[in-house]
C-alpha cells in the first residue's frame, strides 16, 4: 500500500516511522513533513488541500493517515473519501469534538459524560455578566481551533474580563473566539487517553501524561506538549475502567447515535481527581509529543491498525503492545512558546545510536546538506523506551545531555510525577525531604527511599537544580523547617554543586 501521512511534526515522524517498519507499506508520504522526516518518507511540503489530493492521486496514495487537527475539521478526509482513498481520521462533523468546543461541551452534556460545568457566549456582555457570579480561577476558551492556545486560565476577574476582550473583541484567535466558552476550573492530575475506533469497535492504548507548561514543576506559560511518559500510573486499573466505561463508550455509541460515526483515533484529555476521571478536551488525532511513546511501544502494525479502522472492520484485529515504559523530552527552541530565533545548526546527533529503544523524532528541523537546522519551536522529541519509567527516562535524558545548539531548552522533570507516585505517598509532614538536580538522579533516589520506606520514615520528594532554579531551591529549604522537615538529602549527578547549594541554605 501506499501511504500518505498528513502534518508536520514529531508525530507524523513517529506515524512515518512506525508505518515505514509496515511490511505492507511500499511507500510512505508526508505532507507537508519536515526536514528529519525526509530521511524515512518522501514530503510533498504542501498544505494545499486540492493539491495535496491531486498528488495523492498521481502517487496512487490508497491510506491516509490524518496527523494534524485543521484538515479533518476543515474536510479534507471527505475530499480523500470521494476519490476512493481510504483514510484513517474523523469526518468533517466527527471533529467537531475539537474543532467546537461549544459542540463538544453540549454533545458531553446531552451524553451525561462527566466534564466541568459550562456556558457558551457569542455576546460580550452577556459573558462578562456570567464571570461576575463564578468564583476564579476562571477558565475561558476560545470554541474554535486556536493552535493549543485558545485557552485562559485567569486568576482573577480583571484578567479574565481582559482575556474575553481580546478574544471575542480584538479577535486575537480569530474566527475561533466568535463563541467563548466558560467553564469550572477543575482540580486534579491530567492524562491522556487513546483508542482507536472504527465507530463501534475500540482498541485502548497505554495511558500517558503529558508536560503542558513550558517549565519544571509546571511552571511557565501552556504549551504544545514539552515531554511526556507511558504508561502514567495515576490511571490506575480503577480509572482505566471509569474512563471506558463512563467516558469513551458513550462518547463512541453518543457520536453515532447522533449520525456522526466516529473513526480514527479519539484523543480525551483527562483531570483525575481522587480517582475520578473527567473531560477536559476531545482531540482528534494523536497528541503530540504523546503519539511518539506510543508509536515505540506499539508492538503491532500501525497500517494494519488504520487499514483496519477505514474498513471498520477493528474487531478483527488483536492490537499488541510492548510491556515496557517510554518517554519523550522535548527540545525546543528558546523563547518557545513565545517569539524565538529559528536556523541553528544542531549539534549531537550524529553521535547517537538511534534503533528501536531510542528515537530522535524531528518536529521543527530543516535539512541543509549533511546537518539539520532548527526551523520551529519544538524541534525534537527525544523518545526512548525502557523496562520501566526510570530506565526509559533515563535513556532519554542521557541523548538530551548529547544534543545542543544556542538556546537549546528542555524540561529536567518529564516523569517525575509518575515515579513520584510510584515511590512515596502523599506525605502532609514529611521528615526527610529528597532534592534531585534532574529526573535523571531518581535512580540513585531510589536506594534512599527504600530505606526511608523500611524504616517509616516519611520523605517528600521534588526536582529543583541549583543553577536552573536556583530561586525555587532556596524556598524549599528555606521553607523545609516549616513542614516538619528535619534532614534533606540532595542528589545530583556527579557534582556537588546541589548539595553545597542546599547546606548554604541550611543553618
Ligand atoms: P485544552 O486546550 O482544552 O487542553 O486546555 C489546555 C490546558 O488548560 C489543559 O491541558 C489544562 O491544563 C487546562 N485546562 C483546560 N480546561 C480546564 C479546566 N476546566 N480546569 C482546569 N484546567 C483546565
Ligand atoms: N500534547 C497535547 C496535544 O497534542 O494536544
Amino acid at each position: 500500500m501506499n501511504i500518505l501521512i498528513v502534518g508536520a511534526g514529531g508525530r507524523e515522524h513517529s506515524i512515518a516511522w512506525k508505518c515505514s517498519q509496515s511490511p505492507k507499506a511500499s511507500s510512505v508520504h508526508v505532507t507537508p513533513g519536515n526536514g528529519g522526516i525526509e530521511s524515512i518518507a518522501n514530503c510533498w511540503y504542501t498544505t494545499d488541500y486540492e493539491e495535496i489530493v491531486k498528488r495523492a492521486l498521481e502517487e496512487k496514495i490508497d491510506l491516509v493517515i490524518m496527523g494534524q487537527e485543521d484538515y479533518p475539521v476543515n474536510g479534507l478526509t471527505e475530499m480523500f473519501l470521494d476519490k476512493g482513498i481510504k483514510v484513517f481520521g474523523a469526518s468533517k462533523t466527527a471533529a467537531q469534538l475539537e474543532g467546537s468546543k461549544v459542540f463538544a461541551k453540549e454533545f458531553m452534556k446531552r451524553q451525561n459524560i462527566p466534564s466541568a460545568q459550562f456556558s457558551s457566549f457569542d455576546d460580550l456582555k452577556k459573558a462578562k455578566g456570567y464571570l461576575k457570579q463564578l468564583a476564579p480561577p476562571y477558565v475561558i476558551k476560545a470554541s474554535g481551533l486556536a493552535a493549543g492556545k485558545g485557552v485562559l486560565i485567569c486568576p482573577d476577574l480583571e484578567t479574565a474580563e481582559k482575556g474575553l476582550e481580546e478574544i471575542m473583541q480584538d479577535k486575537v484567535f480569530g474566527s475561533a473566539g466568535d463563541y467563548v466558552v466558560i467553564e469550572e476550573f477543575m482540580e486534579g492530575e491530567e492524562a491522556s487517553w487513546f483508542v482507536f475506533t472504527d465507530g463501534t469497535n475500540y482498541v485502548s492504548l497505554p495511558s500517558l501524561q503529558d508536560h503542558k507548561r513550558q517549565k519544571e514543576l509546571d511552571r511557565g506559560l501552556n504549551t504544545g506538549g514539552m515531554g511526556c511518559y507511558a504508561p502514567a500510573p495515576v490511571v490506575t486499573k480503577d480509572v482505566e475502567e471509569r474512563i471506558t466505561r463512563e467516558i469513551v463508550e458513550p462518547t463512541l455509541k453518543g457520536m453515532a447515535e447522533e449520525g456522526n460515526l466516529y473513526k480514527g483515533i479519539l484523543y480525551v484529555g483527562l483531570m483525575i481527581s481522587e480517582g475520578i476521571p473527567r473531560v477536559v478536551e476531545y482531540n482528534i488525532r494523536f497528541g503530540d509529543p504523546e503519539c511518539q511513546p506510543l508509536m515505540m511501544l506499539l508492538d503491532s502494525d500501525l497500517v494494519e491498525i488504520a487499514e483496519a479502522v477505514a474498513d471498520e472492520k477493528l474487531d478483527q484485529l488483536n492490537v499488541k503492545w510492548k510491556d515496557k515504559a517510554a518517554a519523550a523530552v522535548i527540545l525546543a527552541s528558546g523563547g518557545y512558546p513565545q517569539s524565538y530565533e529559528k536556523g541553528f545548526t544542531i549539534q549531537g546527533l550524529e553521535e547517537l545510536e538511534q534503533n528501536e529503544d531510542l528515537m530522535v523524532f524531528h518536529a521543527g528541523t530543516q535539512k541543509d546538506q549533511n546537518r539539520y537546522l532548527t526551523n520551529g519551536g519544538r524541534v525534537l522529541a527525544v523518545t526512548a523506551v525502557g523496562d520501566d519509567l526510570q530506565g526509559a527516562l533515563n535513556r532519554s535524558y542521557e541523548a538530551v545531555e548529547k544534543i545542543h545548539w544556542p538556546g537549546m531548552q528542555f524540561r529536567r522533570d518529564i516523569g517525575i510525577k509518575g515515579l513520584k507516585r510510584m515511590v512515596t505517598r502523599k506525605i502532609e509532614e514529611p521528615q526527610v525531604a529528597i532534592i534531585l538536580g534532574s529526573a535523571s538522579d531518581m535512580k540513585i533516589a531510589d536506594k534512599a527511599t527504600k530505606i526511608l520506606d523500611e524504616f517509616g520514615v516519611t520523605y517528600d520528594l521534588i526536582v529543583s537544580s541549583a543553577h536552573r532554579t536556583p530561586a525555587r531551591t532556596k524556598d524549599f529549604v528555606n521553607s523545609a523547617p516549616d513542614r516538619g522537615t528535619e534532614v534533606i538529602i540532595a542528589i545530583a549527578g556527579m557534582a556537588a554543586h546541589l548539595p553545597g547549594v542546599v547546606a548554604a541554605y541550611t543553618h
